[in-house]
């Protein structure tokens, strides 16, 4: 099972702030979407709070130290990121992703084998941050260049990058 992770970050790695994103980047939005449809995401309680509802055709798998937390129907709880990878790797997936925020990041980094950056040509305020990279552990494999428009505030690159 392919561990990938997911995140737009800006150049000071900031990520969020209270529990929100800090850009309108709508053709980063439909990259996620695009990416992501059909996958299961293993996020932080925070990070899943962060949206009103699960993210619609994908299947949430929620941390937290909270034993008594719900979700929906068709998503999961669990106490810590083993068991998160555990419940996937059950389903025999072929490819999950982790989809935020700064602490499932630092926390899932070691096991990840591909990083999905958005980076985003900003550098915004926040309260959470991505975690410093050791890039001489991995190649990019691509990049995408968005300029910025009246639908997305900021220009950005799209890298894909695989653990040497
Ligand atoms: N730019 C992006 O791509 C992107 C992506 C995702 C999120 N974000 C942003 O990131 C921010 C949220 O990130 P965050 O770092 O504050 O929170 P988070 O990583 O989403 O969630 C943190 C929560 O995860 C649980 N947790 C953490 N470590 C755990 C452990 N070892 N064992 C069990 N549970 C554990 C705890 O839940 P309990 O408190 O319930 O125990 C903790 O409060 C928001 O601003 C969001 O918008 C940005």
């Amino acid at each position: 099972m392919k561990i990938s992770l997911i995140v737009a970050k800006a150049q000071n790695n900031v990520i969020g702030k209270d529990n929100s994103l800090v850009w309108k980047l709508s053709a980063d939005l439909r990259h996620f979407k695009s990416t992501t449809t059909g996958h299961h995401l293993i996020m932080g309680r925070k990070t899943f709070e962060s949206t009103e509802k699960p993210l619609p055709n994908r299947t949430s798998v929620v941390i937290t130290r909270n034993k008594k937390y719900t979700v929906p129907d068709g998503h999961h709880v669990v106490t810590d990121l083993k068991e998160a990878i555990a419940i996937c790797k059950k389903k025999q997936l072929e490819k999950i992703f982790i989809s935020g925020g700064g602490e499932i990041y630092k926390m899932a980094l070691p096991l990840v084998d591909e990083m999905i950056i958005t980076e985003v040509n900003a550098q915004p305020d926040g309260d959470t941050y991505f975690p410093e990279i050791n890039w001489s552990e991995w190649d990019i494999v691509s990049s995408v260049h968005h300029d910025a428009d009246e639908k997305n505030e900021f220009s950005f690159d799209i890298n894909t990058y695989i653990r040497k």
